[in-house]
């Protein structure tokens, strides 16, 4: 696939997702931008419509409700707009224990990072499978899914399942109009990593939101199926499948006792 003519990006008004608007705005491809802050997604909408010309559209959605999928689907499909490219890229994941973050908290975990993502790939692809036009979703899941971690209690397995998900449903579909691609960043610089605190400074430099954006953009569009970005990245994915799970969850508990520990003491 070339160009994407009208791409729906979820969680786009901040990070990578930011990135990955400005990125295909670039391309010319018309956007639908969700997130829940309005404010963050109006001013980017106007700068990129002023920048680069393009129709974008903008819904404030919180996608951790039960309905959101249906929302979106409905939203970014009317008036007969076609959608050629779905990036799932919202998703949420504190760096706390499991027994600190609120119940309530790791079910909206569960229903964004895969409820929700599962049922707007399942709408999103119907309707690509129906219009026939060449088309792409990728899904964004993180290193995460390869190494199992302490403090990533529900993340981790959130993210392996995404990455395992996409995996299936990439060889399900090979024979229709449309792939699947998995982007499985490791540490990258944007509020997520600031809000839980991280910069992982001096054990694993964070890399920008817009390069993993731009190489998660190039893999899907040349129909890649996981898309690792950065060559520290691709060791963490690497190394654990030849480890028990067991020695894993120890050496990333370590490397998460240290990461929490040394930014603990900066702040
Ligand atoms: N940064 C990293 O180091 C890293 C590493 C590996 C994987 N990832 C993955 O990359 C993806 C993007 O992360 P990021 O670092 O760019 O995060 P970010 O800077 O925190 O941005 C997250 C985006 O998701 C949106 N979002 C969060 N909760 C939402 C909800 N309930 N409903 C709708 N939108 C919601 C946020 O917008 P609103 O707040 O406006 O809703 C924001 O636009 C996530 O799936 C994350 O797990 C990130």
């Amino acid at each position: 696939m070339k160009n994407p003519i009208r791409a729906v990006i979820t969680g786009a008004s901040g990070g990578i997702g930011e990135d990955f608007a400005r990125l295909l705005a670039a391309r010319k491809t018309n956007l639908f931008l969700v997130a829940r802050r309005k404010e963050q997604l109006e001013a980017l909408a106007l700068s990129l419509q002023s920048e680069f010309k393009v129709e974008v559209e903008m819904l404030s959605l919180d996608l951790s409700l039960p309905d959101a999928s249906e929302i979106l689907f409905r939203e970014a499909t009317k008036n007969g707009n076609e959608v050629d490219f779905l990036i799932n890229n919202a998703g949420i994941g504190p760096w706390k224990k499991f027994i600190d973050v609120s119940l309530d908290d790791h079910k909206k975990i569960m229903q964004l990072n895969m409820v929700t993502l599962t049922a707007s790939t399942h709408l999103f692809v119907k309707h690509m499978v129906t219009h026939k036009k060449p088309s792409v979703v990728l899904n964004v899941a993180s290193v995460a899914a390869f190494q199992p971690a302490p403090r990533f209690t529900v993340y981790s397995p959130s993210k392996m399942y995404v990455k395992l998900f996409s995996e299936i449903l990439s060889e399900e579909l090979k024979e229709t109009n449309v792939r699947i691609s998995c982007l499985c960043p490791g540490g990258t610089a944007t509020d997520y990593m600031a809000n839980n605190n991280q910069t992982l400074k001096g054990f694993n430099p964070l890399m920008t939101s817009e390069k993993v954006a731009r190489i998660g953009l190039e893999g899907a569009l040349r129909g890649k199926t996981v898309i690792i970005p950065g060559f520290i990245n691709k060791l963490f994915a690497f190394f654990p499948r030849f480890i028990p799970t067991k020695w894993n969850v120890q050496i990333a508990g370590w490397g998460m006792d240290l990461a929490v520990r040394e930014t603990d003491s900066r702040s």
